[in-house]
């Protein structure tokens, strides 16, 4: 596919194919990518594209958030990351994200309220919670229960007006938080413990962790703003695998509960939310066993292992995300007046791998996992529920792409294939299958 240069208010770009020219408009989105608009290309040509894992492929225009891979930026509707995590608080954040801009103090007032009169499970609801082993992995009961939240709103399925979405918005937001801090009480046998609402969002969650019915739980200095930071930072990141999977699920005109529940499954896996849980796994095998570095990047490097919390789809070069993540790791260490032998280790991992050339061709940096799970275990987090805390964070941005896409022009997502099965055959009985 050649691009034509020469036009540039409208440019094309040319297909030739079969020696035929075809047209198609090139656009360009307000960071300057450039995209070939190809929604006409089947019909015109009675081709499709082939992207395994869509690396080159835009499946919406979107103005929430904006990633550049090879520069290292992150942006929410147009606030560097490192701004937002110095100015401003989760909630603020997740209301620039879901609503578009900066609230005013009366509105952030007034949406903090919503939360508070929000942050209550209905008590039937929590008679799911018995439905689950004790041992019941936290990432499916949040998936679970968000879900069932919904049949506890059935007027808000079909959202029709902006009140229905801000009170939906209100309710996941909110409970997600008392959601996962039950999950968690759950796995541990432990009472469930009310939310406060004279607490802030994370003060809140931290209380429902860890206060016991005959005592409160005072949080740590630096702990609360080391959540709100976490939480900032994991708030939305353009189409990765569980936006994509809300997106998908939300242009089926799914409810907005369904559709983020979707996406706390897609986040599950290890290459995606489940990263931060398995990195910590792996600086934890280092420092019990004392293994040297370099044997361990060189088993790497013959791919026996993948070092978790380094490589991304999108960023070639330092992941913004681990810069914060790292130095609000030290900070919340040193506040807290403790030492942690994974922090070392990570270094002494960074360092090494980003110093050899296999990890220098491919372009393979830390990314957001890999700092993220120190500051979580610093908080007394535990590991299981460390991809539940990125689900917390991830909530806004989730909700606020689910909301462009049904706002959008409605198109089902429907992707095509290569077929590469087998043709037309004839049914054979059962009797006749032996030796196929
Ligand atoms: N360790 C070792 N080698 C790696 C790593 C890694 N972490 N990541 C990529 N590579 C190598 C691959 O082996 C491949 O090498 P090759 O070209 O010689 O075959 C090359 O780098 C490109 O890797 P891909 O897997 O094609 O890159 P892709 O963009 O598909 O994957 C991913 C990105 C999944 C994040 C990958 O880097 C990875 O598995 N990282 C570890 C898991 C992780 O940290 N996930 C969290 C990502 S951030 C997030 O989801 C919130």
């Amino acid at each position: 596919m050649s691009e034509d240069k020469h036009t540039t208010a409208a440019r094309t770009a040319t297909l030739i194919l079969d020696g035929q020219s075809y047209e198609f408009p090139v656009l360009e989105g307000s960071e300057g990518e450039k995209a070939i608009d190809i929604s006409a290309l089947r019909s015109k040509t009675g081709h499709i594209t082939l992207d395994h894992g869509y690396g080159n492929t835009g499946s919406c225009q979107s103005n929430i958030s904006f990633v550049d891979g090879e520069r290292g930026i992150l942006r929410y509707r147009g606030y560097d990351i490192e701004e937002l995590v110095e100015k401003s608080s989760f909630i603020e954040t997740a209301m620039l994200l879901i609503f578009g801009r900066l609230p005013t103090a009366t509105e952030l007032d007034g949406f903090r309220n919503m939360l508070r009169e929000q942050e209550l499970l209905h008590e039937d609801l929590l008679h799911h919670f018995d439905g689950f082993p004790s041992s019941g992995e936290p990432m499916a009961i949040l998936s679970a229960v968000i879900n069932s939240l919904g049949s506890y709103h059935p007027d808000l399925y079909n959202i029709t007006n902006q009140d229905e979405f801000t009170r939906a918005v209100a309710k996941v937001i909110s409970k997600v938080r008392t959601i996962a801090a039950f999950a968690y009480r759950k796995s541990q046998g432990l009472p469930f413990i009310y939310p406060n609402p004279n607490k802030n969002y994370c003060a809140n969650f931290l209380h429902m962790m860890f206060s016991v019915p005959y005592r409160l739980y005072e949080p740590p200095l630096g702990a609360v703003r080391a959540l709100s930071l976490f939480l900032i930072v994991h708030a939305d990141h353009e189409q990765n695998c569980s936006c994509s999977t809300v997106r998908m699920v939300g242009s089926s005109e799914a409810n907005l509960f369904a559709s983020v529940s979707a996406g706390v499954c897609a986040l599950w896996g290890r290459l995606h939310g489940g990263a931060n849980a398995a990195v910590v796994q792996q600086l934890q095998h280092l420092v019990d066993n004392k293994v040297n570095i370099k044997d361990y990047l060189e088993k790497v490097k013959k791919r026996e292992l993948r070092l978790m919390g380094f490589g991304h789809r999108v960023y070639k070069n330092f992941d913004p995300r681990a810069r914060v993540l790292k130095e609000a790791a030290h900070n919340l260490l040193q506040n807290m007046g403790q030492d942690d032998p994974l922090i070392h280790v990570a270094q002494e991992l960074e360092d090494a791998a980003l110093n050899d050339d296999f990890f220098q061709e491919r372009k393979l940096y830390p990314n957001v996992d890999f700092y993220s799970g120190i500051i979580l275990r610093t908080l007394g987090i535990p590991v299981q529920m460390f991809p539940v805390m990125f689900a917390i964070g991830r909530m806004p941005g989730w909700i606020a792409h689910w909301y462009e896409e049904f706002q959008g022009p409605a198109k089902i997502h429907r992707p095509r294939q290569v077929y590469t099965g087998p043709t037309r055959r004839p049914y054979v009985h059962i009797e006749d299958r032996a030796g196929q």
